[in-house]
């Protein structure tokens, strides 16, 4: 093939931080890149992770300019939910065949609102079902009767949902799911959100918790410090793994990833107090202080 006939373009495939590197490196250079990932968006493992070995450094601090500049680039373009089904051709000339998955929105026009997930027709079908067709919803006389309550309080006042939810949680530190079938009913809420609220927020839950809550901190510098032994020492004293709660209601295990105490760590937090410098053989002791 003549030289002439090469192609100025390349394809990336894999949108982690190196490929995310990569095609910066090539557009800068000239190249038109289209950058390919299965996932629906870029970024990768990175953009899961706290902290990265061994500098410490804020994984997302790394990773936000490359985001924002990959998606501002002229010469980048970022094609995902694809996966590359074939390739033909040589060296300066590649054909590549990529399968795209159905996003089912207008990438156009998308802002990322979010309001399509509040008003998805279909997780929200009880709304779109005829009267007659709805599934009633029906709690034991006892919860129904505090669950009205909560509403009657509330229901006229401004931001009246939150106040809602948040006098739930603190009847039964937590939301039994009945009971946001039955409000988002009651409200005429779309049912998905109040799951998103009841999941966004950390002082929420959808499964039971204890009346303690205990945070073992697993972010890089108390994980370096031992915080999984302690994590470890409270499992066994507890007799519950990480995220459950004991079987009396009173302790719920959780993780953490930094909690700003990065100086006295491996620290724990219990219900807001925060143990530094904390030893396995000491952690019999504290839970005693709880029990
Ligand atoms: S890493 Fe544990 S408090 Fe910062």
């Amino acid at each position: 093939m003549a030289k002439q006939d090469k192609v100025g373009s390349v394809l990336v495939v894999g949108a982690g931080i190196g490929g995310m590197q990569a095609s910066l490196d090539l557009a800068e250079s000239g190249m038109k890149v289209y950058l390919v990932d299965n996932k629906s968006c870029i970024g990768g493992v990175m953009s899961q992770l706290d902290k990265t070995f061994p500098t410490n450094d804020c994984a997302m601090c790394t990773m936000a300019p490359r985001l924002v500049e990959i998606g501002r680039h002229k010469d980048i373009e970022i094609i995902t939910l694809s996966d590359v089904e074939s390739i033909t051709g040589q060296p300066g000339h590649f054909s590549v065949t990529l399968k795209k998955r159905a996003r089912y929105i207008d990438e156009e026009k998308c802002t990322g609102c979010g309001l399509c997930v509040t008003n998805c027709p279909v997780k929200n079908k009880i709304y779109i079902l005829p009267d007659e067709e709805k599934i009633k919803i029906t709690l034991e006389p006892e919860d129904e009767e505090k669950v009205k309550n909560v509403i009657r309080e509330h229901k006229e006042k401004k931001g009246a949902l939150m106040l809602i939810l948040q006098s739930i949680n603190a009847i039964y530190n937590y939301f039994p799911e009945k009971i946001l079938h039955y409000i988002s009913q009651e409200l005429n809420f779309p049912l998905s959100l109040l799951f998103r609220i009841a999941t966004f927020y950390n002082a929420f839950s959808l499964k039971p918790r204890g009346r303690h809550t205990i945070n073992v901190c697993l972010g890089t510098t108390c994980y370096v410090k031992g915080s999984e032994r302690i994590e470890d020492r409270l499992s066994e004293e507890l007799s519950i793994a990480r995220e459950e709660t004991t079987k009396d209601l009173k302790f719920t295990l959780k993780s953490v990833r930094c909690i700003g105490c990065c100086s006295i760590a491996p620290v724990i937090m219990i219900d807001g107090k925060a143990y530094g410098h904390i030893k396995s053989r000491e952690i019999p002791k504290i839970l005693k202080d709880y029990k």
